[in-house]
């Protein structure tokens, strides 16, 4: 498409699916060489090459998996100039259903990975004199839906690692700066839409939560994170950027207030 990261090296967290394989071909797409880790197993890929992707197995809650990791990518490439903190899971149990090990689980992907990841990384940043990292929150960051008490905190904790992460690495030539996805159409959240037999009306009233009368798709939050990673955005860091159609903008109505505006909305997703 491009060549906006001609030259550059990347790395991408969790990006064997969703959202996070569409960053690393969106990266790639501009040139940049990029190098997905992943738990999940690509089949007839690990540590093989596809569509211009590396692929190298990466668990990110483990240090010793984080060390291994970086340096293959520095063996292979030399360098990274761009990291991205995607790997992420969901557990949508109430807070009495929720175990300790379900919340230490949470935190370590979520949480530690970024952590992790950013401290193996961020030395070479500092080697070269530059760097971006963009991590990726989430609305439920600032708000939450139900059950979601463990994925709000970590998501807030990320935004909150992006804070100091810009603060302490920016004298460092690195910038940080977190995306916050909405509601995106993958696995991680297919499972919740198809809990209701009508998959077709849950998506239509999901699509009228939105402003824009729609759901978002990988591409969408792979856009901005493009963005974040260029030379572009080089004054921009240490923001939390929501990718969510507005959703989080408009303040809920009973809907018999609402009607008019949802007949709107509802000609877009029709
Ligand atoms: N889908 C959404 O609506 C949405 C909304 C807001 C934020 N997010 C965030 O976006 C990111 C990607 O979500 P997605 O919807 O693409 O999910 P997904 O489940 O489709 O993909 C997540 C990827 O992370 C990998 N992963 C999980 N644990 C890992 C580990 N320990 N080490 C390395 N990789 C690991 C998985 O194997 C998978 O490939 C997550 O951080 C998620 O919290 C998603």
């Amino acid at each position: 498409m491009g060549n906006r990261l001609s030259g550059k090296v990347a790395v991408v967290t969790g990006g064997n699916r969703g959202i996070g394989r569409a960053i690393a071909e969106r990266l790639a797409e501009e040139e940049a060489a990029v190098v997905v880790g992943d738990v999940l197993g690509e089949p007839g890929t690990a540590g093989g090459s596809v569509e211009g992707l590396v692929f190298l197995p990466l668990d990110v809650t483990k240090e010793v998996s984080v060390r291994a990791f970086v340096d293959e990518v520095l063996q292979r490439f030399g360098k990274i100039d761009i990291l991205v903190n995607n790997a992420g899971i969901v557990i949508h149990k109430s807070i009495d259903e929720q175990t300790v090990d379900d919340w230490d689980r949470l935190m370590a992907v979520n949480l530690r990975g970024p952590f992790l990841m950013t401290k193996y990384v961020a030395p070479e940043m500092r080697r070269i004199g530059s760097g971006a990292i963009v991590n990726i929150g989430s609305v439920e960051g600032f708000m939450v839906n139900p059950w979601h008490t463990a994925y709000a905190a970590a998501k807030a904790g990320v935004h909150g690692l992006t804070l100091g992460l810009a603060v302490d690495l920016g004298p460092d030539g690195i910038r940080c700066n977190t995306v916050c996805p909405g509601w995106i159409d993958t696995d991680l959240n297919r499972s919740y839409v198809e809990m209701h037999p009508d998959r077709r009306l849950i998506e239509r009233e999901l699509g009228q939560l939105h402003p824009v009368g729609r759901i978002g798709s990988p591409k969408d939050i792979a856009n901005a994170v493009l963005w974040l990673a260029s030379d572009e955005s080089s004054f921009v860091s240490g923001e939390m950027i929501a990718v969510d159609g507005a959703r989080t903008k408009k303040i809920s109505l009973p809907a018999i207030l609402d009607e008019e505006y949802r007949a709107k909305l509802s000609k877009l997703t029709l």
